[in-house]
C-alpha cells in the first residue's frame, strides 16, 4: 500500500480548503523531551485543520514516548468532528494507540512498540472554540526496559522450572537403572549359585 505523505507547511490550503500543517519531526535519539502542540496553542486552534506529523528516532532499537500535557479539543460524537490520533507506526494502516476529542483522555502516558509514529490532527470548519493541545514526546531505548521487564524474571523462572524437572527426571532415570542393574546382578548371582 501507498502512503503519499506531503511535506506540509502551515498556511497552504488544500483543495477541500483545509488549512494544512505538519512535518517530519526527528527525535532526539539522546531522550530529550520535545514537544507537539496544535496550531496557535494555548490559544485556540484555526478550522478547518488538517495536520499529520511522522516521528522518527533515527535509533531503530528505540521507541517512542508520550505525555499528553494540555488536552482541549472540541467534543463529539466518536470523535467525529475534531480528532487528535496517535499512531502505532508510520502508517495510516498502523494500529492505533490513542484517538480522542473532548477535555478528559482515557490516559496521558503512550509509547509505541517502534521508533516511528504518525499523528493526526484534525479540526472541522464549524465547531466550539477550543485550546487544543500540548504533547510533549521522548525517544527511549528499548534495551533499558527490557532489562526492567518483570516479564524478564519470569521467563527466569520458567527456564530454572525447566532445569530442575529435567534434573529430577536424570536422578530418578538413574537411581532406577541402579536399582535394576543390583536386581539383576542379584538374580545373576542366584542363578550361579543354583546347583546344574
Ligand atoms: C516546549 O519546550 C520548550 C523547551 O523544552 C519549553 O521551554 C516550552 O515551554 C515547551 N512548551 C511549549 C508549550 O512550547
Ligand atoms: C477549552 O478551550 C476553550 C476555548 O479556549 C475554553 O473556553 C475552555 O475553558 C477550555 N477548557 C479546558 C478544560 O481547558
Amino acid at each position: 500500500m501507498k502512503f503519499t505523505f506531503i511535506l506540509f507547511i502551515l498556511g497552504v490550503h488544500n483543495s477541500s480548503g483545509e488549512l494544512e500543517c505538519g512535518n517530519f519531526v526527528p527525535v532526539s535519539v539522546t531522550g530529550n523531551k520535545q514537544n507537539l502542540t496544535s496550531v496557535y496553542y494555548p490559544f485556540d486552534y484555526p478550522r478547518p485543520l488538517s495536520c499529520s506529523w511522522i516521528l522518527t528516532s533515527r535509533n531503530p532499537n528505540s521507541r517512542l514516548n508520550f505525555q499528553i500535557i494540555s488536552f482541549n479539543l472540541t467534543r463529539s460524537p466518536f470523535c467525529s468532528a475534531d480528532y487528535f490520533k496517535i499512531k502505532d507506526g508510520p502508517s495510516i494502516i498502523s494500529p492505533t494507540i490513542f484517538n480522542w476529542c473532548g477535555q478528559k483522555p482515557p490516559g496521558t502516558r503512550f509509547r509505541t512498540i517502534g521508533n516511528k509514529a504518525l499523528i493526526f490532527f484534525s479540526t472541522l470548519d464549524t465547531g466550539k472554540p477550543a485550546s487544543g493541545f500540548y504533547m510533549q514526546f521522548w525517544a527511549e531505548n528499548k534495551e533499558v526496559i527490557i532489562e526492567r521487564d518483570p516479564v524478564f524474571t519470569t521467563v527466569h523462572y520458567i527456564l530454572a522450572g525447566v532445569f530442575a524437572v529435567f534434573v529430577g527426571f536424570f536422578v530418578v532415570s538413574l537411581a532406577y537403572l541402579t536399582l535394576l542393574s543390583r536386581l539383576n546382578l542379584h538374580k545373576k548371582n542366584k542363578v550361579s549359585h543354583s546347583p546344574s
